[in-house]
């Protein structure tokens, strides 16, 4: 089996081609640096030949609705159409829990990332996962004001990206889904207390503000938005292991 991950050198893609091979499966790396342009095209017809599964994880240089769409609908048109021309048994996408609910801001975007994937010829599987540790101590960061800093009042369940990279690799071997699995981490947290916990694990504890307009993935954003159902797949790393590992 020839799988080719496009997104490869990201956090998620790096992982994940290292989970492929441990199946025993040929995984072939498709990136900018990889001399591939999954935007323009560039490269693509000849890394995806003889090709039997496309794993789809590349990601947007923006979190704003109207770039990331932009970057989508491209993207994952391109490599929708490269993988159909190539005969391609099984296209994997990574998408978002809240995709099919939120309706703004990064969400739309992969909202209109899915509807290409289930659209295509091509049979697919969409993992969805909730946000990654990565992406929860990115917000934080951003969040710092003079007073304090602020997140939206949400309740996660962060995962890491071990985590999600292995279920994606497991999804990408198997058959087609023709729907979505979700993936989630171990643990419910408030965004609240995460933070707290990252700022005292950094030595400088300080006020954390639940502030309801603060956007999340550019999108302002319901308590229980991102939360998965119950059918997700759960992941082993806590937010404290993944911590103490980095
Ligand atoms: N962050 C989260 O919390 C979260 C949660 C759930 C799902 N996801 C999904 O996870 C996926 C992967 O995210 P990530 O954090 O692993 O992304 P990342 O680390 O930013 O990696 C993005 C990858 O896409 C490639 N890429 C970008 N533009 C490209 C282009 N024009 N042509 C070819 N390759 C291109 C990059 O490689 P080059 O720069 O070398 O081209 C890189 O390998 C995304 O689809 C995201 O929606 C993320």
């Amino acid at each position: 089996m020839r799988v080719v991950v496009a997104g490869a050198t990201g956090l998620i893609g790096s992982r994940t081609v290292a989970r492929i091979r441990d199946h025993g499966v040929e995984a072939v790396p498709v990136s900018r640096a990889a001399g591939v342009d999954v935007n323009t095209g560039q490269g693509l017809d000849q890394a995806l030949r003889a090709a039997e599964v496309v794993v789809d994880v590349t990601d947007a240089p923006s979190r704003r609705q109207e770039a990331s769409t932009a970057f989508f609908t491209t993207a994952t048109g391109n490599l929708l159409k490269a993988a159909a021309a190539a005969g391609v048994e099984h296209y994997v996408a990574l998408s978002v829990v809240g995709a099919d609910r939120v309706g703004s801001g990064y969400f739309r975007a992969k909202a209109a990332q899915e509807d290409l994937v289930r659209h295509t010829t091509v049979p697919y599987s969409v993992v969805r996962a909730t946000p990654f540790y990565e992406s929860v101590v990115a917000a934080v960061t951003a969040g710092a004001r003079p007073d304090g800093v602020h997140v939206p009042p949400l309740l996660l369940r962060p995962v890491s990206t071990d985590d999600v990279a292995t279920a994606v690799a497991h999804v990408a071997v198997d058959l087609p889904r023709f729907g979505v699995l979700e993936v989630a981490g171990p643990e419910e947290l408030r965004f609240e207390d995460v933070t707290a916990e990252l700022l005292t694990s950094r030595g400088r504890p300080g006020p954390v503000i639940a502030d309801a307009q603060s956007p999340f993935f550019g999108a302002v954003l319901q308590e229980r938005a991102l939360l998965p159902g119950p059918d997700a797949h759960v992941g082993h790393q806590t937010f404290a292991q993944w911590l103490k590992n980095r």
